[in-house]
């Protein structure tokens, strides 16, 4: 039998595309979503997509937080392993609604983690974020490295590694990897699945995109005074077919003996900046990105890239792509999908 996995979060950006590369790699995946941030469009390009192992894939429409639903959902389903993907993720939101913050990804995950363990299911590869190194002392970013959080989104994701941790101390048959993204950017190669965040995109490569298709006229470069190669911020960009490819990594470390609670960067170890980053964009779509230049965006580092030594030596994975291919790909998805999996209508 397959391994059949359990992706929270799993219509999202990323889950969409590590479900894909799951079903493609003959996992069984079974997604619960609540749709908040997602649409369920999403889910089924990937079964299309999936092509003979599209019927491999299910969906519910659930909250991680109904006990009830999930522990419906586990008595009937027994799991290997879940990817835990589900949660909030708009820093600047986390600043305003910080209640919300710590109800939906803390509440959430503590949720799941009761719900697989009254199941006798304890492996878990769980989405943490480079947020957690802060403003880094030196680059690039070690698994070792010191970790804070400047704002309630970084919190919850330092406090949901800190309870991994705490849960395999207290109960060594949890084997968890705790995977810390850098920049994920890109999109499928086959256009038909992408990023589509909702409303205004907080992260720079959403926000280009939208410019090149014409829903919005400029982008904004927050700061360009920063000591870099031409003075705008520098970061680890990441295909997410990459990225995607780095969780089947983890899950097949899970099933190898002596895994307690570990962390590995996924990142390409790579620094490019915003203008460079722009450039290429501009380069792939052949569309100009007019540019305003801004002050610095409150909470941003200058310079954020990853080591991948750890990440490559234990998982035996490595980036693949580099910012060309990010680009192609993200722009083949912009150009199908101006509105991702909208309309203009629906759209702001
Ligand atoms: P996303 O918003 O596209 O996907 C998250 C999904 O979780 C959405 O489909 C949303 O509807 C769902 N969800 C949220 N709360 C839920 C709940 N309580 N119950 C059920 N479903 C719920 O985000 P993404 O970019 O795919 O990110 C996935 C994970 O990776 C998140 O945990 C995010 O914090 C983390 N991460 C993302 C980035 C990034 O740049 N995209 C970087 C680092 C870490
Ligand atoms: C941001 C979040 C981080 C989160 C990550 C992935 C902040 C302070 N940090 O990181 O917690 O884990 O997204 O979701 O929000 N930029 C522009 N103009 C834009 C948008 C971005 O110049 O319109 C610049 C930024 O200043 C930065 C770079 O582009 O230098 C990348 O920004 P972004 O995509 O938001 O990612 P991070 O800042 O790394």
């Amino acid at each position: 039998m397959p391994h059949n996995i359990l992706v929270t979060g799993g219509c999202g950006y990323i889950g969409s595309h590590t479900v894909l590369q799951l079903l493609l790699g003959g996992f069984r995946a079974t997604v619960v979503d609540n749709l908040d941030n997602s649409s369920e469009i999403a889910i089924q390009r990937v079964k299309e997509l999936a092509g003979e192992h599209g019927p491999n894939l299910d969906f519910h429409k659930m909250d991680l937080r109904d006990r009830a639903a999930l522990e419906e959902l586990f008595a009937s389903t027994k799991f290997d392993a879940v990817i835990h993907f589900a949660g909030l993720k708009a820093v600047g939101e986390s600043v305003q609604k910080p209640l919300l913050y710590y109800d939906n990804n803390l509440n959430g995950t503590i949720t799941l983690l009761e719900v697989m363990a009254s199941h006798g299911c304890k492996k878990l590869v769980f989405s943490s974020s480079a947020t957690v190194y802060g403003w880094p002392k030196e680059v690039p970013c070690t698994e070792e490295f010191p970790l804070c959080a400047t704002n309630p989104y970084g919190r919850t994701k330092l406090f949901i590694e800190d309870i991994c941790r705490d849960i395999y101390r207290s109960d060594s048959e949890w084997k968890i990897i705790l995977l810390r993204y850098f920049n994920p950017v890109g999109a499928h190669p086959s256009g038909y699945i992408g990023e589509d965040p909702r409303g205004i995109p907080n992260n720079l490569m959403p926000y280009v995109q939208q410019v090149a298709v014409g829903r919005r006229p400029t982008l904004t470069v927050f700061g360009n005074d920063y000591a870099t190669v031409d003075g705008t911020g520098v970061r680890d960009y990441i295909h997410v077919i990459d990225l995607s490819d780095g969780h089947i990594a983890a899950l097949n470390k899970l099933d190898e003996s002596g895994i307690g609670c570990e962390v590995y960067n996924l990142g390409t170890g790579k620094g490019t900046s915003v203008l460079e980053m722009v450039t290429a964009f501009e380069k792939a779509s052949g569309k100009e990105i007019p540019l305003v230049m801004a002050a610095r965006r409150p909470g941003d580092a200058e310079i954020v890239y990853a080591s991948t030594e750890k990440a490559e030596r234990e998982l035996n994975w490595k980036a693949k792509y580099g910012i060309e291919e990010m680009c192609r790909d993200q722009w083949n998805w912009a150009s199908q999908n101006p509105y991702g999996y909208g309309s203009p209508e629906t759209s702001d």
